[in-house]
């Protein structure tokens, strides 16, 4: 069997549960050794542990706890080769309730902590003579929705930087793109869902909006990380790629 990651050092950001974990479990069976940074320590370790990965604390929005957190994961792994971008947070409520703190909070997740992380691996990928970084969007930063506009804009602005930070690295070799899943089915999206007004109407939502008519699985959204972390995308850079069962189009 060809191990499309065969030798990769990642760091994956943003992985104890969710897309993070099926990314990182997914780059670990091609072959790629990883190690997973995330807030949660506990369930980090757990997940880890479970799927043959290293394990470092790291809250995205800290500056300091990100450099210690590529830092680290460098020294692990012998350098890196490449980086997913994928913690994040979710806030949903009327536009005109949207607090401060809780705008505040979304950026600095979303999007300071793509932006720091990828600074900090720049160094470690220009070394390895290029690499491939991924950040994590969503359908919700190109097309937007009721009760979303703060997370919106923070994933809206993980595109924009993708394509500037791919068009400045592109002569490093080290390429950049960014994923734009749909509705996957995590705990994630609880504040969107009880904003929708529960369950069942957002699978009423789902079923009317999703040309696929239905949610995915973590599962469904990793092959697309894995392509883009191997060399099978080596001519593919700057995209916002989506996996929303055919909303964006
Ligand atoms: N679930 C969806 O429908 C959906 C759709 C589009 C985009 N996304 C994006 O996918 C990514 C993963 O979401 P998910 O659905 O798997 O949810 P999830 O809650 O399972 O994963 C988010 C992870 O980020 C971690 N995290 C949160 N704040 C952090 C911080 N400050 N520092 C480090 N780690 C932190 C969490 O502990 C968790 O492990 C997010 O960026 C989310 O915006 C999700």
């Amino acid at each position: 069997m060809i191990r499309r990651l065969k030798d990769k050092r990642l760091l994956v950001v943003g992985a104890a549960t969710g897309i993070g974990r099926a990314v990182a479990a997914a780059a670990v069976a091609e072959g790629a050794r990883v190690v997973i940074a995330d807030l949660a320590a506990e369930r980090g370790a757990t997940t880890a542990r479970d799927i043959g990965a290293g394990f470092i604390r790291c809250d995205v929005a800290d500056e300091a706890s990100v450099k210690v957190t590529v830092a680290g994961a460098a020294e692990m792994l012998g350098g890196l080769d490449g980086l997913v971008n994928n913690a994040g947070l979710q806030r949903a409520g009327a536009l005109e309730e949207i607090a401060v703190d809780d705008w505040d909070s979304l950026m600095a997740v979303n999007t300071r902590g793509v932006f720091l992380a990828t600074r900090e691996a720049i160094p470690h990928l220009r070394a390895a003579g290029g690499g491939s970084i991924v950040n994590t969007s969503s359908l919700a930063g190109k097309r937007g929705g009721p009760g979303i506009a703060a997370y919106a804009a923070s994933k809206g602005a993980v595109m924009a930087f993708t394509t500037a930070a791919a068009l400045e690295l592109a002569r490093d070799r080290i390429r950049v793109n960014s994923v734009c899943p749909g509705f996957i089915d995590t705990p994630f999206n609880n504040p969107a869902i009880a904003f929708m007004g529960g369950r069942e109407e957002q699978a009423r939502i789902v079923e009317r909006m999703v040309p696929l008519g239905r949610q995915a699985v973590p599962e469904e959204v990793a092959p697309l990380y894995v392509y883009l972390l191997s060399d099978e995308s080596a001519y593919v850079t700057a995209q916002a790629l989506s996996v929303d069962g055919g909303v964006y189009n």
